[in-house]
């Protein structure tokens, strides 16, 4: 087993994830990335390996039993987990989910649920017993939609807020086994894939209420190690924004 704390970081071949590899890396952390596209995995693996030591599981998400091998996979790679930070995104999918509520696409809401929700609360229990034994930390990536009341954020609010409740409650009980859990919830994340899917105007107008400006997937990584360290053992059940003021 090795000294050095271990973060298991789901869906690391994405904006946030791989910004939260990197910083985890350069604070000393040894991390198992999780991605879907082996290429991707092995590009990020060979930037992380300069810097500390790194390893990948590759899994697709979505459904009953999805997290339990990524899990065991992940703690085989170096013997142990202390933290879990889960990066996987949550669209887009088939049909509409975001926009008008009566426009959206009800037969589309089971499987986006799944992704938005249900899969961290699997990667939680599968992960529960290796982070427990560290005394560790479990991370849910949300979105500011599930904090704050927004037109056309009906569905994608609701799963948000599903993990915030979950995250919670999870953090209450979870700190008698010596587990910390929290969100962190962007709003709007610059420069990264979402982002640019999202277009210009909405970034522009978003950049202009938030007074600290937006962030970059870079500005978030920092406060997610915090939280995974020794610094932060007395804090849980947080859901914290990273959103440069456009909310409070
Ligand atoms: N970016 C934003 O503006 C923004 C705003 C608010 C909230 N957030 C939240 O922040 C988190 C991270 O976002 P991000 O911008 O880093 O997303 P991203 O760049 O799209 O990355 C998503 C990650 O999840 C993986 N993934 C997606 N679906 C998967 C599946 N079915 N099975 C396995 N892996 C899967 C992707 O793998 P591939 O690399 O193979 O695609 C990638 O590693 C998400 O929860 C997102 O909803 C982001």
């Amino acid at each position: 087993m090795t000294d050095a704390k271990v973060m298991l970081v789901t869906g690391a071949t994405g904006s946030v994830g791989s910004a939260v590899a990197r910083e985890a890396v350069r604070q000393g952390w040894t991390v198992v990335a999780h991605g879907r596209s082996d290429e991707r995995l092995a590009s990020l693996i060979g930037e992380l390996q300069d810097f500390g030591r790194a390893a990948k599981v590759a899994g697709d998400v979505g459904g009953e039993g999805d997290a339990a091998p990524i899990v065991e996979a992940a703690t085989q790679a170096f013997g142990r987990i202390d933290a879990v930070v889960d990066c996987v995104s949550t669209g887009p999918r088939a049909g509409k989910l975001t926009g008008p509520f009566k426009d959206t696409t009800p037969a589309q809401y089971g499987a986006f649920f799944d992704l938005s929700a249900a899969w961290f609360q699997r990667l939680a229990h599968a992960a529960y017993p290796h982070v427990a034994a560290q005394g560790g930390t479990l991370i849910a990536f949300i979105s500011d939609a599930g904090k704050f009341a927004a037109a056309n954020q009906t569905i994608v609010g609701a799963a948000r807020a599903a993990t915030i409740g979950f995250v919670r409650n999870l953090a209450v009980e979870a700190a008698r086994d010596g587990i910390r859990a929290h969100c962190i919830a962007p709003s709007y994340v610059l420069e990264s894939r979402s982002a640019a899917a999202m277009g210009s105007e909405r970034l522009v107008k978003a950049s202009k209420r938030a007074g600290l400006g937006l962030p970059t997937a870079a500005d978030i990584a920092p406060v997610t190690v915090f939280l995974c360290g020794d610094g932060a053992a007395r804090i849980t059940g947080q859901v914290i924004s990273v959103n440069g003021g456009l909310n409070a």
